[in-house]
């Protein structure tokens, strides 16, 4: 029997400068895409912003409902308006920010499970990852993951069911 810590690889940024200018401005987007959030019961305002090959960047906030289990994350938002676009281009990154007025964020709010699986769907059908960034509101922190499969190994895939 062995133990094993799990990690997985990232970059951290200190800071937007350091990254090149279309991904300061798709994480700008997210920051901004907070403030679309309809979060009245969680007080959780997330933003999303997926970018494409062709430069378009399109956006989600998480909804929520008083029937709780209807809510949405910011993530899937994004990921199904893109879907439902008939997009022709595929989707070269994604950014998520996450702004919490209770208890400020102080680190980079990652993607829950769910959407996860949903970002690894994507992938798949597109045959190529999709680089995250991850941040928080009002921090400077910028995490980049090189594809889902970093944050999700061993994924349920389509071809389980085949
Ligand atoms: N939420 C997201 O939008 N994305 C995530 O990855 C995690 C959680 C939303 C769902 C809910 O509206 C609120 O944050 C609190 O969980």
């Amino acid at each position: 029997m062995t133990k094993n810590k799990l990690g997985y690889d990232h970059t951290s940024y200190k800071g937007i400068h350091k990254l090149p200018l279309p991904i300061q401005k798709l994480v700008k987007r997210a920051n901004k895409q907070t403030k679309h959030s309809y979060a009245p019961y969680s007080n959780f305002y997330v933003g999303a912003a997926l970018l494409l090959s062709n430069g378009k960047i399109i956006g989600g906030s998480n909804q929520e409902n008083a029937s709780y289990p209807l809510c949405i994350c910011a993530e899937r938002v994004a990921l199904y308006t893109y879907g439902a676009s008939a997009a022709k281009h595929y989707i070269k990154a994604m950014a998520i920010s996450a702004d919490y007025p209770t208890k400020p964020l102080t680190v980079p709010c990652m993607p829950c499970g769910a959407c996860r699986q949903v970002i690894e769907e994507y992938e798949t059908r597109q045959q190529r990852p999709i680089n995250l960034y991850v941040t928080a509101l009002n921090i400077p922190n910028i995490i980049k993951i090189k594809g889902i499969g970093t944050i999700l190994p061993s994924a349920f895939q389509q071809d389980h069911l085949l």
